[in-house]
């Protein structure tokens, strides 16, 4: 009994931990390439491997739950990341609005989102958005973009 109790509450201090982190300070931009849901997954990092999206049940972009609400992130590192179809939570400070992303690939800095998302996040539109939006961001439970 007393190293179960232990070990919960070492999980509970942990957690706690975890949900008391700050947010990061990042970047994201945008690629069309992102909002097309038919992409096969096999075009990304997130494809095959024990990881992978496709292994998970995820052929293609569409076929993920919070499409078009997905990304590539820095947070990938490559092939097979444990971060394939981790959820993130992304907020801009100029709108005050937010969206949670699935990690589908890599991408150099930040997140990388479809076009829209970004343009609907940040209220930029086609014309005038920069090519580097400065954001915050925190991972979030995989639950809450429905993996
Ligand atoms: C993928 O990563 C997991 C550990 O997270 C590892 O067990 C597995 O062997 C890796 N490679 C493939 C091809 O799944
Ligand atoms: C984009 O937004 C700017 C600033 O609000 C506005 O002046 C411009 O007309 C908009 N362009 C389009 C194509 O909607």
């Amino acid at each position: 009994m007393k190293f179960a109790f232990t070990s919960l509450f070492a999980t509970l201090a942990y957690t706690l931990v975890a949900v008391a982190q700050p947010p990061l300070q990042t970047t994201i931009n945008f690629d069309d390439r992102y909002c097309v849901g038919s992409t096969s997954l096999q075009t990304t990092a997130c494809s095959t491997g024990e990881n992978g999206l496709i292994t998970r049940g995820f052929p293609t972009f569409g076929s993920l739950p919070t499409f078009p609400a997905i990304a590539g992130s820095q947070f990938v590192e490559g092939f097979n990341s444990t971060s394939c179809g981790a959820c993130w939570e992304v907020f801009d400070p100029n709108t005050g609005r937010s969206v949670f992303l699935t990690l589908v690939n890599t991408a150099p800095t930040g997140f990388t989102l479809c076009t829209d998302t970004l343009l609907a996040l940040t209220g930029f539109n086609r014309t005038n958005v920069p090519n580097s939006i400065p954001v915050e961001a925190r991972a979030i439970p995989a639950a809450d973009c429905g993996l």
